[in-house]
């Protein structure tokens, strides 16, 4: 794709100085940065290598910093040993085993807390059990758990034992969830009764009984955790209680050391084909990275109170709340529910009563919270933050002045932090003790983070405000180390159009004349909504397994809370066509389209078809993934080659006026029936 014309159009001329009271303070001041950069411009791998033997309990010290044999895949540490989960949690149990480790909140206001002693015994317990069921290292093990402690918990009982953990967001449907199994290949499920948002259940023991009738899979045991205490349907051969496993494991576990390259976890991301993509990420440099940019960005220490609102279900929930928060020894927030649950004031109340002081969002949230008022935060005693984060997409410059002003009182710094599934940490971001931000920037990329602008043939942009691809042009620690089982599309992915030491973020960027770096979107068929990265090839996937419909494309239209929402163009089939649909796969599929056909088969009404398509969307991937707009037209506008016109269609979604050639165009009456309201 052409990123010639790609024209900024935001001029942002706000610029705040770092706090000095915080600066004073901070681990990272302006002379540390700078020595930092300097090394990590001129050998990264020497500082990588010096920060991760500082950093990392190894059981066995590696001796080879980087090995680039088989570029594009890249080793960290290879020939060094070490446990991460047991690097992460030991050093604070036996230092401050007292220390709360997780501060849990549920929805309803039940809390508990668990010590730095307690999770590690927890862990433990659960790492004895998974050994007990057969669970070894290298194993796949898929967690499709609420936001509790248990979660947490199974994270680091696979990591202790050296299997390799896949976390499937609560949200996401059975079917979504079947995927990821299958492709995992894991044998082994660990979920809970239900979990709850917005005062609903969220039934996920059901949803994984649903995702295994779907079809064939490897799953041997389903471990249960009784969470809110709903029934669930039970299998005696398959499903067992976490709870009686762990009362009845052997005591102890001792920690699995592993290769530095050891896949620490995979977590599935969409990307611009319809099937999600296993990012496997390694034991030692992930954790490397994410204990590191705890430091650097959010200025961790022992005493503080963190809390990263994101599920473990998603990237930020692993570096940022499984991972990198513990790894320092700090104490962690985690909130079962919705931010407006029972008011837009839940936050706030959160961070009030456990005495936050650092707390990373994403922009969708604070713009929703925003769109309540001020009112609301006033209400609150929020004088232990000291410092603000944001992740997943662009904020825009009204939000983050609203985050400053009215969340951070003025004496917060605030770090939007830009980084992806596939690079593991934080890698573009302001270091809160020493870099002057700009309301929508994230400013810099970190020390050792190669990040550059090039244009179409690889060539660094150096003029200011010149869009083009940002691109990570020096392999770092915490990159993912393949898309499990298909290294081709790795290839092709990452590092397909600038061969193998220049990393493709999908991303398009520019940097404006003090070199500073504003992000401005995918290049890709990715949308980010509400900060959630969705293909739209997965959604077309998922329309045209409706029988009902012929073709779809999806695309976006920005939004005002969730940054971009889905717009959907459906074509449905013919009635004839859509009786002689193929044949369902299983029997929960079987009875489905027994039901779709009937419904289908009567004449329905557009609305009526919009609603079941989307919630059928629902179904297929998760309300997430469920269009906002859905418009069920003739045919797809398409060139004469075939190729579905998107652009057009993203004009249309957005009602701009249609000032691209539809020359090309094979119908090109359909312009005029698209564009008539
Ligand atoms: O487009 C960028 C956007 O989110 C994408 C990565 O999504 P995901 O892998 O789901 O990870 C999200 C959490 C790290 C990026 O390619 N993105 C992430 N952070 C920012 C951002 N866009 C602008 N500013 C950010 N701070």
């Amino acid at each position: 794709m052409s990123t010639g014309k790609i024209e900024s159009v935001l001029s942002e001329e706000r610029r705040f100085d770092p706090i000095e009271s915080f600066a004073s303070q901070a681990q990272v001041n302006e002379e540390r940065l700078d020595a930092l950069r300097r090394r990590g411009g001129s050998d990264p791998a020497g500082l990588w290598a010096d920060l991760s033997r500082e950093m990392l309990a190894w059981h066995k010290p590696f001796t080879v910093t980087l090995d680039r044999s088989r570029a594009p895949h890249f080793a960290w540490f290879s020939d060094g040993q070490l446990n991460a989960s047991e690097a992460c949690l030991d050093p604070w149990i036996r230092k401050a085993p007292d220390r709360p480790a997780l501060i849990y909140e549920g929805e309803r206001g039940d809390s508990r807390s668990l010590t730095y002693r307690e999770l590690g015994e927890a862990v433990e317990r659960l790492g004895a059990a998974l050994r007990g069921q057969g669970v070894a290292s290298g194993d796949r093990v898929v967690i499709y758990m609420p936001m509790c402690p248990e979660a947490i918990i199974a994270m680091h009982a696979c990591a202790r034992i050296g299997a390799v953990h896949s976390v499937v967001f609560g949200g996401f449907s059975a079917r979504s969830l079947y995927d990821r199994v299958v492709d995992a290949s894991a044998e082994v499920v660990i979920t809970a009764d239900a979990g709850r948002r917005s005062g609903k259940f969220v039934r996920l023991k059901a949803a994984v009984d649903q995702a295994l009738e779907h079809g064939e899979h490897p799953v041997r045991r389903v471990i249960v955790f009784r969470h809110s205490g709903e029934d669930i349907a039970w299998h005696d051969r398959r499903d067992r209680w976490a709870h009686e496993l762990t009362d009845s494991a052997a005591a102890g576990c001792p920690a699995e050391y592993v290769n530095a390259e050891h896949p620490l976890f995979l977590l599935y991301t969409s990307g611009s084909t319809g099937k999600p993509k296993g990012i496997q990420h390694s034991a030692a440099g992930y954790l490397l990275h994410a204990k590191l940019t705890c430091q650097w960005v959010f200025d961790l220490r022992e005493d503080d109170v963190f809390w990263c609102t994101a599920d473990v279900g998603w990237i930020t929930g692993h570096s940022y709340v499984a991972y990198g928060p513990l790894a320092n020894g700090a104490t962690v927030v985690i909130y079962e529910g919705a931010p407006t649950y029972p008011d837009g004031g839940r936050f706030w109340s959160l961070c009030e009563r456990y005495g936050v002081t650092v707390f990373y969002t994403a922009p969708t949230a604070i713009r929703a919270l925003m769109k309540l008022g001020d009112e609301l935060p006033a209400q609150y005693d929020l004088s232990s933050l000291r410092l603000l984060g944001t992740v997943g997409e662009p904020i825009n410059p009204e939000a983050w002045m609203w985050y400053h002003r009215v969340i951070g009182r003025e004496r917060c710094p605030i770090v939007d932090t830009w980084w992806q599934t596939e690079t593991g940490g934080i890698m573009i971001s302001p270091v809160p003790g020493a870099t002057p931000t700009k309301p929508g920037s994230c400013t810099r990329p970190l020390p050792g983070v190669h990040a550059a602008i090039v244009d179409e043939n690889g060539n660094e942009i150096t003029e200011p405000d010149r869009g083009g691809y940002l691109v990570i042009r020096h392999p770092w620690p915490s990159m993912l180390r393949n898309i499990w089982g298909d290294s081709e599309r790795y290839r092709e992915t990452y590092f397909g159009k600038f061969g193998d030491s220049c990393y493709v973020t999908g991303d398009s960027a520019r940097r404006d004349a003090d070199g500073y770096f504003w992000i401005m979107g995918r290049l890709d068929d990715v949308v980010n909504v509400s900060g959630h990265r969705l293909g739209t090839m997965e959604v077309e996937s998922a329309l045209v397994a409706h029988p009902a419909v012929a073709e779809a494309a999806v695309v976006s239209r920005p939004h005002e809370i969730k940054g971009e929402s889905i717009f959907a163009f459906v074509v449905l089939k013919s009635e004839s066509a859509r009786n002689e649909s193929a044949p369902p796969k299983s029997e929960g599929e079987a009875a489905r389209s027994e039901g779709e056909r009937q419904a289908i088969a009567k004449p329905s009404k557009q609305g009526a078809m919009q609603q079941q398509l989307r919630a059928w969307v629902d179904e297929q991937l998760g309300p997430i993934a469920r269009p906002d707009d859905l418009r069920i037209i003739e045919a797809l506008p398409k060139t004469r080659s075939g190729k579905i016109m998107r652009r057009l269609l993203r004009s249309i979604a957005r009602s701009e006026a249609i000032n691209q050639d539809v020359s090309t165009l094979e119908n090109a009456d359909l312009v005029r029936q698209l564009t008539q309201p």
